[in-house]
C-alpha cells in the first residue's frame, strides 16, 4: 500500500478481534515507530508490548486505577473496564521518558516524538493489513498504571493503541 494511500484509508477500529500481526510483522511495525522524527536522537519513545498472556500486570493496574477513581465501581463496571482492554490481540503501550534537563529539546518536543512514534506503528499495522484504536484516558495518567509498564510516574503514556482485525460488523 502507497504511503499516501494508507494515510487516506486508516480509520480507528472499536472493536479489535484475532488476527493480530505475527512476529515478523510486529518486528516491522516496531522498526517503523522508531524511525519517526526525533529531535536531538533521543529515542524518548518506550515501546511496550502486550499479548494477552502479557497483560494481567498492566490490566490488573488498570482496574486498580478505575476502583480509586471511583470507589462506587460496582464489580461489572470493574469487569468491563478489564475486558474493553482484553479485546484485541495485542496492545502497545507507548511510554514517554522526558529528560527534563536538556539542553536543546523541550519537554513537549519530546513528547512529540513520542506521537509521531506511534503515529508510525498505527499507519505500518495499517499497510499491513491490521486495524488499530488510539486510547489514552484517565488511566494513563495514573503512576500506578505506569508503573505497571515500566514507568515513573513523571513519564507520559502517549498511547495505547489496540491492534488487531476490525470487526466485520463494525462495517
Ligand atoms: C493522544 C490521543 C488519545 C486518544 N485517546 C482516546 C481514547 O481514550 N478514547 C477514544 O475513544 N479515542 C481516543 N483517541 C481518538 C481515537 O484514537 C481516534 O483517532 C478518533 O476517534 C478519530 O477516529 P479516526 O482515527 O478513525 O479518525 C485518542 C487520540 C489521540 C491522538
Amino acid at each position: 500500500m502507497e504511503l499516501i494511500e494508507a494515510i487516506m484509508t486508516r480509520s480507528s477500529a472499536a472493536r479489535l478481534i484475532e488476527p493480530g500481526p505475527g512476529p515478523e510483522q510486529l518486528a516491522l511495525m516496531l522498526e517503523a515507530a522508531g524511525r519517526a522524527p526525533d529531535h536531538g536522537r533521543l529515542k524518548p519513545w518506550r515501546l511496550r508490548v502486550l499479548d494477552r498472556a502479557g497483560r494481567t500486570g498492566f490490566l490488573d493496574a488498570l482496574v486498580e486505577a478505575r476502583r480509586r477513581r471511583a470507589p462506587q465501581a460496582t464489580e461489572e463496571q470493574l469487569r468491563a473496564e478489564r475486558d474493553k482492554n482484553l479485546r484485541a490481540p495485542l496492545l502497545v503501550v507507548v511510554g514517554c521518558v522526558v529528560q527534563r534537563d536538556h539542553p536543546k529539546v523541550p519537554e513537549v518536543e519530546q513528547i512529540l516524538a513520542a506521537g509521531a512514534a506511534t503515529q508510525n506503528l498505527i499507519l505500518s499495522a495499517h499497510a499491513l493489513g491490521y486495524a488499530t484504536m488510539w486510547k489514552t484516558g484517565p488511566a494513563a495518567y495514573d503512576p500506578a498504571v505506569k508503573a505497571s509498564v515500566g514507568l515513573q510516574a513523571d513519564d507520559h503514556i502517549v498511547a495505547i493503541v489496540h491492534i488487531g482485525t476490525r470487526e466485520a460488523r463494525e462495517g
